[in-house]
């Protein structure tokens, strides 16, 4: 029995990382010392340059008329330009989600392809995401970038969002931990990121004018927690606000969303900037944004000559333009922007970001299904039947802007049609290895084939010849566009249940970036979701699918049974209109509610539990080629612990759950903690959690109070399958933000 695991439930808590090769990130410390720099730097400003840092362009040649980008400016999403007289260095942004963006391959260079968010958050193992962030912090510094648009944390509210595969999960606490860790990853650089898009940016169909109606403490509860517990955890500089209204509000224009709850109630010191064409006027400046992005996608340019009027006309104007440079100054002092700034050209160990995000994937897969054992496959199997899925050419990854290509660019890019640049960013991207040849290099012997499943009789025959089958299924997501339904596209559902019917020996490995439909999940022997995962996503497939890594993902989404059992049965404006990526509504007139208040707090399980469905497959559940036990489970005041033990015959990690499930006797279910914790064989290792009084809470304008009472809590393999519980009796409490 080794050292003892310390779950993530606080935000406060760290996990035992090993020890990161990069420097430390910003501390609260180190901003407050930041915001005395800028104050000073704000004051000897002239006025002429007090609107230099608060408007963006995008320095690619998307646009008939675009000027020519900055000298110093490198092809991304955004560049800033500095101030030389003051030595404050210009911003140079790129996404990074996923890693340094394409940008529809126009700076010509590649980068690390980490899996997508959502199956970095089925590892539920902040050390990957730590690890994760810190690799592609490396590389954007290396590339000459010192901002990164980073932090998606955007919780999943409804499975068909587009950006689903870029964001996290659909809990606060395992999007809070996780993402804080990314950030810190990020900036242990010495450069900006974001946390985005603040905030209940849940869908991308109408996203630049839906309407989000929801109650502040479900809000509070919910959405604005991941982001409150990711701010903490992770201290990001900036944060991007989001295209959609709340509450009747634009995001990037809401009082309430930015002067009251993220820079008065939490207390946030760093800068806010806009989504690319989310501002709707200057306004937006007094109510809190404090940069404009891209600002040639607006319908004007606000932040420079209408601002510095502004300003100039009325102190309580200028005294905001003072605000919004102090905070952009702070977060370039803190980040150390103009003492170690990013320089284009420097050294990249693309093998060693590589293994980062093999990594990433391996725990990032989780077994859905196996039967009679099916998997591991042996490694002396004679005849494999790959089909499909483009298993051939690399792993499918998510379309937007956060689309990362390896060097070298995609391996398979099929067209969706468009024009110039546009075409590029709607196109399907497979990268990295193919599965097909890592099939091959585990199993050297064998004799594999490959059909991609277009001619059913033809795969169906390939399946009968051989030992096994393994169909690749794929389905393709990106920002800008939600899904109509959890159906896998092109017929793959009956080539999946033709090969099944024809081998009862079928794997079938999903690419995915949302929860899909199975209904040939009752003949298919095993499945595995290995989500877009990423230029070493073949390798790990290969790699659990022989056995060398035994799989411990598990979901961080829902995967519902059918859309019935969603709060709403078709996204809000779903076939309304034409999806486009801009946005932007068909006619002026044109309007989209989305009522957030039938859930309200309740995202995701938590609307499962409280309506009594059974999922698909639950919030947090994953097999593994062992098996494990939790059990002697304690609660004294908000510190939890008990036992986890391998009761199999291999390595393997599990992810011990904790959840809330009765408050004062009434059903509630929140997870309070958790941790991936890995055992040899036959270990046990005890675990304690420090649970975040918030999250046993309910958010009321004076804080967040916790009633005194009865309290249960249970042990979850995942959100449905709960074993031990206890009840204890908890004291009243008021926590402030
Ligand atoms: C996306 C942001 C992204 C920005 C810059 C927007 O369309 O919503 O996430 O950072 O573009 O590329």
């Amino acid at each position: 029995m080794s050292g003892k695991i310390v779950l993530l439930a606080s935000a406060t808590s760290l996990l035992a990382l090993a020890a990161p090769a990069f420097a430390q990130a910003p501390t609260a410390a180190d901003v407050a010392k930041a915001q005395a720099r800028a104050a000073a730097t704000v004051k000897a400003m002239k006025p002429e340059e007090k609107t230099i840092l608060t408007k963006g362009i995008m320095p690619l040649p998307l646009f008939p008329n675009a000027p020519k980008p900055p000298a110093d400016a490198v092809a991304g999403a955004g560049y800033i330009p500095g101030i030389a007289r003051l030595g404050v260095p210009a911003l140079k942004e790129s996404d990074a989600s996923l890693g340094v963006a394409y940008v529809m391959g126009l700076r010509k260079d590649g980068s690390t392809a980490m899996p997508s968010g959502v199956a970095q958050a089925a590892t539920w193992n902040p050390e990957i995401l730590y690890k994760g962030g810190a690799t592609i912090g490396a590389e954007a510094r290396a590339k000459g970038f010192n901002v990164l648009l980073a932090g998606g944390v955007n919780l999943t509210r409804d499975p068909r969002n587009g950006r689903t595969f870029e964001y996290l999960s659909e809990d606060p606490l395992l999007s809070g931990t996780l993402v804080g860790e990314a950030i810190r990853g990020i900036q242990s650089n010495g450069i900006i990121s974001t946390i985005k898009h603040w905030a209940l940016n849940g869908q991308e169909t109408g996203r630049k004018f839906v309407d989000i109606r929801i109650a502040e403490p479900a809000a509070r509860e919910s959405d604005i927690l991941a982001f409150q517990l990711g701010i903490e955890r992770g201290q990001p500089l900036s944060v991007m606000c989001a295209y959609n209204k709340v509450n009747g509000d634009q995001a990037c224009a809401s009082d309430w969303l930015l002067n009251k709850v993220l820079k008065k109630d939490l207390g946030w010191k760093g800068f806010v900037m806009s989504d690319w064409g989310a501002v709707p006027g200057v306004e937006a400046a007094i109510n809190g944004l404090d940069q404009q992005s891209g600002a040639e996608l607006d319908k004007g340019v606000f932040f420079t000559d209408v601002l510095a009027a502004k300003a100039k006309a009325d102190p309580k104007w200028a005294a905001r333009v003072d605000d919004m440079n102090q905070r952009i100054l702070t977060a370039i002092y803190a980040a150390g922007l103009d003492k170690n700034d990013a320089k284009p050209g420097g050294a990249i160990d693309y093998d060693a970001h590589a293994k980062v995000a093999e990594e990433a994937a391996k725990q990032a897969i989780v077994l859905l299904k196996n039967s009679g054992n099916v998997l591991p496959l042996a490694k002396n199997a004679k005849r494999i039947a790959v089909i499909g899925g483009y298993a051939n050419s690399g792993v499918l990854s998510g379309g937007g802007s956060s689309q990362t290509n390896p060097v070298g660019g995609p391996k398979a890019a099929i067209p969706l049609g468009g024009d110039g640049p546009w075409a590029a960013f709607s196109a399907q991207h497979y990268h990295g290895t193919a599965p097909l040849t890592a099939i091959q290099a585990q199993a050297k012997n064998a004799e594999v084939t490959y059909r991609d499943g277009s001619i059913i009789a033809d795969a169906v025959d390939q399946a009968k010849k051989s030992d096994v089958a393994i169909v690749f299924a794929t389905k393709w997501s990106t920002e800008g566009q939600d899904h109509a339904d959890f159906s896998l596209p092109n017929g793959q559902d009956a080539l999946i249940a033709a090969v099944t019917a024809a081998n009862p020996r079928t794997i079938v490995v999903l690419e995915t970036g949302n929860p899909v439909a199975m209904p040939w999940l009752g003949s298919a022997a095993a499945v595995l979701e290995a989500w877009f995962g990423g230029m070493r996503g073949g390798d790990a497939i290969a790699s659990v699918l022989f056995g060398e890594t035994n799989p411990s993902g598990h979901l961080p989404i829902t995967f519902p049974a059918s859309a019935d059992q969603l709060p709403r049965q078709k996204v809000d404006g779903y076939w309304d209109f034409e999806p486009n990526f801009m946005g932007d509504p068909p006619t002026p007139d044109t309007k989209v509610t989305a009522d957030y208040n039938i859930e309200g707090s309740d995202v995701g399980y938590r609307w499962f539990a409280r309506k009594g469905q059974k999922a698909l497959f639950p919030f947090g559940y994953g097999l593994s080629y062992t098996s494990f036990e939790q059990g002697g489970l304690n609660v004294k005041g908000l510190t939890a612990s008990f036992t986890v033990k391998n009761t199999g015959q291999k390595a393997g990690a599990t992810v011990a759950q904790l959840y809330l499930t009765k408050r004062g006797g009434e059903a509630k279910q929140r997870l309070v903690g958790f941790a991936r914790v890995e055992l040899a064989a036959g270990e046990a290792k005890p675990v304690s959690v420090t649970i975040d009084p918030r999250l046993l809470a309910d958010w009321t304008p004076k804080g967040w109070v916790v009633k005194a009472g009865d309290y249960s809590f249970a042990l979850g393999e995942d959100a449905e399958r709960l074993g031990q519980s206890v009840t204890v009796k908890m004291p009243a409490k008021l926590v402030k933000d």
